[in-house]
């Protein structure tokens, strides 16, 4: 959702802010937008254009001002269509006032009002453009201070933001804010940079600043001043990116999520390194593992699935209840948490409005929080008691590849952690299971090695107008997770169905030629007699059946198959081909494969 990126420094903004914007393309946008300093007190360059960043940059093509400050803005329409006008930056009536935001200003309606009658004249239907009024105003009280007049808007704010302006009196300074909505500061050598993300500046620097709630920050090209909004400087918590531009590149894929869908047995094995004996150091000593009575896992979308399969784990191994629930649910049913609780948040960009919510809600009633995240330093890792994070590095692709692949493997480690400090599995069985973990990585890339087939066949349902999946147990995530990702690309009907629930109703949906895919666990268990009962069901009513297996499953019409592994591990190598086939059919059927229509990768609203 909305891309910022700010640069103040010795070179040209021009380039590293649209280079920027590029960088956060994949976060989803309908509209962009940059504004840079001319001169002191002379009004700023603005240029803002609907649609992608192509149609901006062709209006550059008539010539833009040599400036060493700018800003930049990918715009995910809430407030207002995605139009010019609404797009940002915004301006205050001066056209010497420049402002981008993320979020959502919740009291905008009343600010506008009051603003409107002091005579403020608006353009767009934001509820951005009523802060850039505020801010005008503010810095005129404060006698040109942008960053005080920030300091005192923001206070008046009501909702999530990062904030970012300029101001042509002082052409080399960038005044940022943010209240639950991510903001890190790129340090350079005499040049500084403001970004939602660490992309869009990684191929400058890699020292980054965080930044905390309710925080403001000050840049000029030599200079970064944190305060808080009652102006008390703050002391700089300066990290290293540990990636570099390269990872957040194609490197000769098509597609970022083809290339992340190759990532996995890298981003499973820089998961696993470390942990498989155990994972004490990192998470234990702010969370009292004695005391829980229950596990709540709470997640969206494919982290909510592999919440789900996480389930199965620390259930059965670790010894303990485990409920999984929506994040955007959680809090309006007011659930009973307590300091027995361990809550899990899992989330890849660790920014989802709905999960960090949730993880709120639970905080204030006492539980413990463990959060399962890939992005260091966001918002819900910070504000959670203990992290372990997955290390699949910077997911670009809208649809989640690599993030599920290795969040499923967290939430075995913690199956497994739990299971050995409440002692319900033996230290054989922990061994055991380090092994099947380890030789995952090849696994999943013999899956890889083999998938060539499956994506001609895939092109074969093209015109399709519903794909099924079916699957039982940790199957049954997976087939959830198999119709989100082919809805996501293929903008196809899809549905997840337990095998065993066909028969009270979806079976209706079967009809001649309908395409089902179903995960099949290992030949010889119970699940694997059932699950061919199920395939036998719908193939006698007209459906073609793609078993996923490490078997060869005579009742169904194609088989993909996948090394065999302990039964709960499974969803690791059973998900390759579900990702291959949304990928195959979002190409098939003419769609944009790393920036689907409607979705955006970080949902920074709730
Ligand atoms: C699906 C997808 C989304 C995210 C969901 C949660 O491909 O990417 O369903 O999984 O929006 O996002 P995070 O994990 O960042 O909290």
């Amino acid at each position: 959702m909305c891309g910022i990126v700010g640069y103040t420094g010795k070179n040209s903004a021009l380039a590293p802010v649209l280079e920027g914007l590029r960088r956060l393309e994949y976060r989803g946008y309908d509209s962009a937008g940059i504004a840079l300093t001319v001169a002191v007190g002379q009004q700023l360059w603005v240029e803002k254009r609907a649609g992608k960043l192509g149609n901006l940059e062709e209006t550059l093509e008539d010539g833009t001002p040599d400036s060493h400050s700018g800003i930049g803005h990918t715009r995910w329409a809430t407030h207002g269509g995605p139009t010019d006008t609404n797009a940002h930056p915004h301006l205050d009536n001066e056209g010497k006032l420049a402002l981008i935001h993320n979020g959502i200003i919740e009291n905008y309606v009343e600010l506008r009002a009051e603003l409107e009658r002091r005579g403020h004249i608006f353009k767009s239907e934001t509820d951005t453009e009523s802060v850039v009024h505020l801010l005008s105003d503010a810095r005129k009280a404060h006698h040109g201070d942008l960053a005080a007049a920030m300091r005192e808007v923001c206070a008046e704010l009501r909702g999530s933001f990062t904030l970012l302006a300029i101001h042509s009196d002082q052409p080399d300074h960038i005044v940022g804010a943010r209240r639950n909505s991510p903001l890190v500061v790129g340090v350079g050598n005499g040049e500084n940079f403001l970004a939602s993300d660490v992309a869009a500046f990684i191929a400058h620097t890699k020292r980054a600043l965080e930044l905390g709630q309710d925080e403001v920050v000050d840049i000029s090209p030599t200079e970064i001043i944190i305060t808080d909004l009652q102006g008390n400087v703050l002391p700089h918590h300066e990290y290293e990116i540990s990636w570099d531009a390269s990872a957040a590149e194609r490197g000769g894929y098509a597609h970022f999520m083809l290339k992340e869908i190759y990532e996995q047995p890298k981003a499973i094995l820089d998961t696993l390194i470390g942990r498989l004996h155990g994972l004490g150091a990192e998470i234990s000593q702010n969370i009292d593992f004695g005391k829980i009575d229950k596990v709540v896992i709470i997640a969206c979308g494919t982290a909510f699935h592999a919440g789900l399969v996480g389930k199965y784990a620390i259930e059965q191994w670790g010894g303990i209840s485990v409920e999984v629930e929506y994040a955007s649910e959680y809090r309006y049913r007011e659930p009973r948490v307590d300091g027995h609780t361990l809550v899990i948040p899992i989330s890849q960009s660790g920014e989802t409005m709905d999960t960090l919510m949730a993880m709120r809600y639970a905080k204030e009633n006492g539980a413990q929080v463990f959060s399962v995240c890939n992005t260091n330093g966001s918002t819900i890792p910070r504000e959670s008691d203990a992290v372990l994070y997955t290390h699949a590095g910077p997911e670009i692709a809208v649809a989640s590849t690599k993030a599920f692949a290795t969040q499923l493997i967290a939430m075995y480690l913690i199956g497994l952690h739990l299971g050995q400090i409440r002692g319900t599995i033996t230290s054989e069985f922990i061994a055991e299971m380090a092994e099947h973990l380890e030789a995952l990585p090849a696994k999943v890339e013999q899956v890889l090695e083999t998938v060539e087939p499956l994506r001609e066949l895939t092109r074969q349902f093209k015109d399709s107008s519903s794909m099924l999946f079916l699957g039982r147990h940790v199957g049954y995530p997976t087939a959830l997770e198999g119709a989100l990702k082919l809805k996501e690309l293929a903008y196809m009907h899809a549905e997840g169905f337990p095998g065993g629930e066909l028969k009270h109703g979806p079976i209706a949906l079967i009809d001649q030629g309908t395409p089902v895919v179903a995960m099949i666990p290992a030949e010889g268990s119970l699940l694997a007699e059932k699950m061919a009962s199920n395939v036998q069901e719908v193939k006698a009513r007209g459906a073609v059946v793609i078993a996923i297996s490490d078997w060869h499953v005579p009742a169904a019409s194609h088989v993909v198959r996948i090394p065999s592994t302990h039964p709960f591990l499974q969803p690791v190598l059973s998900v390759v081909p579900l990702q291959v086939i949304a990928y195959e059919m979002a190409i098939a059927r003419g769609n944009d494969v790393d920036q689907p229509r409607n979705l955006a990768k970080s949902v920074t609203v709730e």
